[in-house]
Protein backbone atom coordinates (compact mmCIF):
# COMPACT_ATOMS: atom_id res chain seq x y z
CA UNK A 1 0.00 0.00 0.00
CA UNK A 2 1.10 3.37 -0.88
CA UNK A 3 1.71 5.65 1.55
CA UNK A 4 2.15 9.84 2.28
CA UNK A 5 2.70 11.90 5.11
CA UNK A 6 1.00 15.12 4.84
CA UNK A 7 2.20 18.49 6.97
CA UNK A 8 -0.51 20.53 8.30
CA UNK A 9 -2.93 18.10 7.72
CA UNK A 10 -5.71 19.17 10.26
CA UNK A 11 -7.51 21.89 7.68
CA UNK A 12 -7.79 23.88 4.65
CA UNK A 13 -5.04 22.10 1.77
CA UNK A 14 -3.63 19.41 4.02
CA UNK A 15 -7.12 18.40 5.11
CA UNK A 16 -8.42 18.28 1.17
CA UNK A 17 -4.55 16.57 0.56
CA UNK A 18 -5.39 13.73 3.38
CA UNK A 19 -8.92 13.30 2.25
CA UNK A 20 -7.81 12.56 -1.52
CA UNK A 21 -5.15 10.14 -0.84
CA UNK A 22 -7.41 8.20 1.71
CA UNK A 23 -9.97 7.61 -1.44
CA UNK A 24 -6.90 6.64 -3.29
CA UNK A 25 -6.85 4.01 -0.77
CA UNK A 26 -3.53 4.97 0.15
CA UNK A 27 -2.01 4.96 4.15
CA UNK A 28 -2.09 8.88 5.32
CA UNK A 29 0.22 9.82 8.13
CA UNK A 30 -1.75 13.24 9.43
CA UNK A 31 0.77 15.20 10.61
CA UNK A 32 -0.63 18.41 13.34
CA UNK A 33 0.50 20.36 16.04
CA UNK A 34 -2.26 20.88 18.08
CA UNK A 35 -3.86 17.23 18.47
CA UNK A 36 -6.76 18.93 19.80
CA UNK A 37 -7.85 19.91 16.62
CA UNK A 38 -7.71 16.96 14.83
CA UNK A 39 -11.63 15.86 14.79
CA UNK A 40 -12.49 16.23 11.17
CA UNK A 41 -9.65 14.43 10.29
CA UNK A 42 -10.48 11.63 12.15
CA UNK A 43 -14.17 11.78 10.65
CA UNK A 44 -12.40 11.06 7.63
CA UNK A 45 -12.45 7.36 8.53
CA UNK A 46 -9.67 5.02 6.46
CA UNK A 47 -6.31 4.45 6.64
CA UNK A 48 -5.36 7.36 8.65
CA UNK A 49 -2.85 7.83 11.24
CA UNK A 50 -2.63 11.32 12.94
CA UNK A 51 0.63 12.05 14.31
CA UNK A 52 1.74 15.36 16.06
CA UNK A 53 4.22 17.66 14.43
CA UNK A 54 5.00 21.37 15.62
CA UNK A 55 7.22 22.01 12.14
CA UNK A 56 9.23 24.36 14.13
CA UNK A 57 10.09 22.07 16.55
CA UNK A 58 13.30 20.17 16.11
CA UNK A 59 11.94 17.16 18.99
CA UNK A 60 9.13 16.86 17.39
CA UNK A 61 10.72 16.61 14.53
CA UNK A 62 13.50 13.96 15.63
CA UNK A 63 10.44 12.08 17.45
CA UNK A 64 8.40 11.36 14.45
CA UNK A 65 11.76 10.24 12.35
CA UNK A 66 12.09 7.74 15.49
CA UNK A 67 8.35 6.68 15.05
CA UNK A 68 8.71 6.04 11.59
CA UNK A 69 12.00 4.69 11.21
CA UNK A 70 11.96 2.07 8.51
CA UNK A 71 8.67 2.62 6.93
CA UNK A 72 8.80 3.90 3.40
CA UNK A 73 7.04 6.84 2.67
CA UNK A 74 6.08 7.09 -1.26
CA UNK A 75 5.41 10.99 -0.56
CA UNK A 76 5.79 13.53 1.56
CA UNK A 77 3.79 16.91 1.24
CA UNK A 78 5.37 20.19 3.29
CA UNK A 79 2.02 21.91 3.43
CA UNK A 80 1.65 23.35 6.75
CA UNK A 81 2.54 27.69 6.80
CA UNK A 82 1.88 30.42 8.49
CA UNK A 83 0.84 34.17 6.49
CA UNK A 84 2.08 35.80 9.65
CA UNK A 85 0.64 39.66 10.19
CA UNK A 86 -1.52 41.14 8.06
CA UNK A 87 -1.49 44.28 9.40
CA UNK A 88 1.01 47.02 8.93
CA UNK A 89 3.73 45.12 11.15
CA UNK A 90 3.81 42.89 7.81
CA UNK A 91 4.72 45.65 5.71
CA UNK A 92 7.65 47.68 4.34
CA UNK A 93 8.06 50.77 7.30
CA UNK A 94 6.94 48.72 10.25
CA UNK A 95 7.67 45.20 9.79
CA UNK A 96 7.92 42.86 13.58
CA UNK A 97 11.57 41.17 13.25
CA UNK A 98 10.08 38.48 15.83
CA UNK A 99 6.66 38.00 13.61
CA UNK A 100 9.12 37.67 10.23
CA UNK A 101 11.18 35.29 12.11
CA UNK A 102 8.28 32.84 13.53
CA UNK A 103 7.03 32.99 9.92
CA UNK A 104 10.59 32.00 8.63
CA UNK A 105 10.58 28.96 11.16
CA UNK A 106 7.22 27.52 10.07
CA UNK A 107 7.54 28.33 6.15
CA UNK A 108 11.28 27.93 5.28
CA UNK A 109 13.05 26.19 7.86
CA UNK A 110 10.44 23.87 9.14
CA UNK A 111 9.60 22.46 5.87
CA UNK A 112 13.66 21.31 5.14
CA UNK A 113 13.89 20.21 8.59
CA UNK A 114 11.22 17.99 8.41
CA UNK A 115 12.41 16.73 4.73
CA UNK A 116 16.05 16.43 6.15
CA UNK A 117 14.72 13.74 8.63
CA UNK A 118 12.40 12.18 6.73
CA UNK A 119 14.20 11.38 3.63
CA UNK A 120 15.47 8.38 4.66
CA UNK A 121 11.59 6.99 4.90
CA UNK A 122 11.55 8.75 1.39
CA UNK A 123 13.76 6.93 -0.46
CA UNK A 124 12.52 3.88 0.71
CA UNK A 125 9.65 4.37 -1.02
CA UNK A 126 8.38 3.38 -4.51
CA UNK A 127 7.54 6.84 -5.88
CA UNK A 128 10.18 9.02 -3.75
CA UNK A 129 8.22 12.43 -3.95
CA UNK A 130 9.35 15.38 -2.13
CA UNK A 131 5.97 18.35 -2.46
CA UNK A 132 6.55 21.63 -1.09
CA UNK A 133 3.75 23.74 -1.26
CA UNK A 134 4.71 27.30 -1.98
CA UNK A 135 3.34 30.53 -3.11
CA UNK A 136 3.16 32.45 -6.21
CA UNK A 137 3.61 35.39 -3.45
CA UNK A 138 7.08 34.07 -3.29
CA UNK A 139 8.44 34.88 -6.69
CA UNK A 140 10.83 37.52 -7.12
CA UNK A 141 10.32 37.46 -11.00
CA UNK A 142 6.50 37.99 -10.97
CA UNK A 143 7.11 41.27 -8.97
CA UNK A 144 6.45 44.02 -11.24
CA UNK A 145 5.17 42.22 -14.45
CA UNK A 146 2.05 43.21 -14.23
CA UNK A 147 0.20 46.24 -12.76
CA UNK A 148 -1.50 44.52 -9.59
CA UNK A 149 1.95 42.50 -8.58
CA UNK A 150 3.19 46.56 -8.16
CA UNK A 151 2.82 46.19 -4.63
CA UNK A 152 5.11 45.29 -1.82
CA UNK A 153 1.97 43.21 -0.24
CA UNK A 154 3.13 41.10 3.11
CA UNK A 155 6.89 41.33 3.30
CA UNK A 156 6.94 38.50 5.48
CA UNK A 157 5.42 36.05 3.71
CA UNK A 158 6.82 36.77 0.43
CA UNK A 159 10.00 36.46 1.55
CA UNK A 160 9.90 33.42 4.02
CA UNK A 161 8.32 31.47 0.54
CA UNK A 162 11.19 33.24 -1.80
CA UNK A 163 13.80 31.46 0.73
CA UNK A 164 11.65 28.30 1.11
CA UNK A 165 12.09 28.06 -3.21
CA UNK A 166 15.82 28.85 -3.13
CA UNK A 167 16.20 25.74 -0.65
CA UNK A 168 13.39 23.32 -2.35
CA UNK A 169 15.42 24.21 -5.89
CA UNK A 170 18.90 23.08 -4.17
CA UNK A 171 17.63 20.17 -3.03
CA UNK A 172 15.96 19.58 -5.93
CA UNK A 173 19.51 19.50 -7.92
CA UNK A 174 21.31 17.71 -4.56
CA UNK A 175 18.62 14.68 -4.98
CA UNK A 176 18.32 14.37 -8.45
CA UNK A 177 20.84 11.77 -9.12
CA UNK A 178 18.69 9.83 -6.07
CA UNK A 179 15.83 9.68 -7.79
CA UNK A 180 14.02 11.62 -6.21
CA UNK A 181 11.38 13.80 -7.48
CA UNK A 182 10.98 17.51 -6.49
CA UNK A 183 7.97 19.21 -6.62
CA UNK A 184 7.05 23.00 -5.78
CA UNK A 185 3.77 24.22 -6.09
CA UNK A 186 1.25 27.33 -5.97
CA UNK A 187 -2.12 25.64 -4.63
CA UNK A 188 -4.13 28.73 -6.59
CA UNK A 189 -6.10 31.11 -4.50
CA UNK A 190 -7.92 29.47 -2.24
CA UNK A 191 -10.71 29.69 0.70
CA UNK A 192 -9.02 28.76 4.15
CA UNK A 193 -7.70 30.76 6.83
CA UNK A 194 -4.24 31.44 4.93
CA UNK A 195 -5.94 32.38 1.62
CA UNK A 196 -8.35 34.28 3.35
CA UNK A 197 -12.52 33.23 2.53
CA UNK A 198 -13.04 35.13 0.12
CA UNK A 199 -10.29 32.91 -2.14
CA UNK A 200 -12.48 31.74 -5.55
CA UNK A 201 -11.60 28.45 -5.20
CA UNK A 202 -12.34 25.25 -2.68
CA UNK A 203 -8.87 23.41 -1.43
CA UNK A 204 -11.00 20.19 -2.82
CA UNK A 205 -10.68 21.22 -6.59
CA UNK A 206 -7.22 22.59 -6.07
CA UNK A 207 -5.81 19.35 -4.34
CA UNK A 208 -7.62 17.65 -7.32
CA UNK A 209 -5.40 19.71 -9.35
CA UNK A 210 -2.56 19.29 -8.07
CA UNK A 211 -2.80 15.43 -7.38
CA UNK A 212 -1.67 14.77 -11.21
CA UNK A 213 1.14 17.06 -11.11
CA UNK A 214 2.64 15.32 -8.13
CA UNK A 215 2.04 12.20 -10.13
CA UNK A 216 3.48 13.25 -13.20
CA UNK A 217 6.87 14.81 -11.68
CA UNK A 218 10.18 12.95 -11.99
CA UNK A 219 13.91 13.70 -11.20
CA UNK A 220 14.30 15.37 -14.68
CA UNK A 221 11.89 17.73 -13.85
CA UNK A 222 13.77 18.72 -10.96
CA UNK A 223 14.26 22.72 -10.18
CA UNK A 224 10.53 23.86 -11.72
CA UNK A 225 7.72 25.87 -10.14
CA UNK A 226 4.65 25.24 -11.20
CA UNK A 227 1.26 26.53 -10.96
CA UNK A 228 -1.95 24.52 -9.67
CA UNK A 229 -2.98 24.55 -13.79
CA UNK A 230 0.67 22.88 -14.24
CA UNK A 231 2.31 26.28 -15.98
CA UNK A 232 5.62 27.20 -15.13
CA UNK A 233 5.90 29.98 -12.71
CA UNK A 234 9.40 32.34 -12.84
CA UNK A 235 10.95 31.80 -9.54
N1 LIG B 1 -5.02 29.21 0.53
C1 LIG B 1 -4.38 29.85 -0.42
O1 LIG B 1 -4.96 30.65 -1.18
C2 LIG B 1 -2.91 29.61 -0.60
C3 LIG B 1 -2.26 30.31 -1.65
C4 LIG B 1 -0.90 30.08 -1.84
C5 LIG B 1 -0.23 29.17 -1.04
N2 LIG B 1 -0.88 28.53 -0.04
C6 LIG B 1 -0.11 27.58 0.77
O2 LIG B 1 -0.87 26.37 0.91
C7 LIG B 1 -0.45 25.70 2.12
C8 LIG B 1 -1.67 25.30 2.94
O3 LIG B 1 -2.30 26.49 3.37
P1 LIG B 1 -3.87 26.60 3.63
O4 LIG B 1 -4.36 27.62 2.71
O5 LIG B 1 -4.49 25.27 3.67
O6 LIG B 1 -3.82 27.26 5.10
P2 LIG B 1 -4.58 26.99 6.45
O7 LIG B 1 -5.98 26.52 6.22
O8 LIG B 1 -4.38 28.25 7.20
O9 LIG B 1 -3.79 25.78 7.12
C9 LIG B 1 -2.48 25.92 7.57
C10 LIG B 1 -2.08 24.61 8.19
O10 LIG B 1 -0.72 24.72 8.64
C11 LIG B 1 -0.67 24.29 9.98
N3 LIG B 1 0.43 24.90 10.70
C12 LIG B 1 0.66 26.20 10.95
N4 LIG B 1 1.76 26.34 11.69
C13 LIG B 1 2.24 25.10 11.93
C14 LIG B 1 3.35 24.59 12.62
N5 LIG B 1 4.21 25.39 13.28
N6 LIG B 1 3.55 23.24 12.63
C15 LIG B 1 2.71 22.42 11.99
N7 LIG B 1 1.61 22.84 11.34
C16 LIG B 1 1.39 24.18 11.30
C17 LIG B 1 -2.02 24.67 10.56
O11 LIG B 1 -2.24 23.96 11.78
P3 LIG B 1 -3.17 24.57 12.98
O12 LIG B 1 -4.59 24.20 12.66
O13 LIG B 1 -2.65 23.89 14.20
O14 LIG B 1 -2.97 26.05 13.00
C18 LIG B 1 -2.92 24.24 9.42
O15 LIG B 1 -3.12 22.86 9.45
C19 LIG B 1 0.50 26.67 2.83
O16 LIG B 1 1.82 26.32 2.53
C20 LIG B 1 0.15 28.02 2.20
O17 LIG B 1 1.21 28.94 2.27
C21 LIG B 1 -2.21 28.73 0.21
Amino acid sequence: MKSVLITGANRGIGLAFATAYLQRGWKVYAACRDMGRVGELLELGGNVEVVPLDVTSMEEIEALAGMLKGKPLDVLINNAAVHGPRDATGTFGNIDPEAWMEVFRVNTIGPVKVTEALLPNVLMGGDRKLVFISSMAGSISMRGSQPHHRTGGPYIYRTSKAALNAAVKAIGYDLQDKGVSVVTLHPGWVKTETGGWDAPGEPSDSVAAMMPLIDAATPEGNGVFLNVDGSVIGW
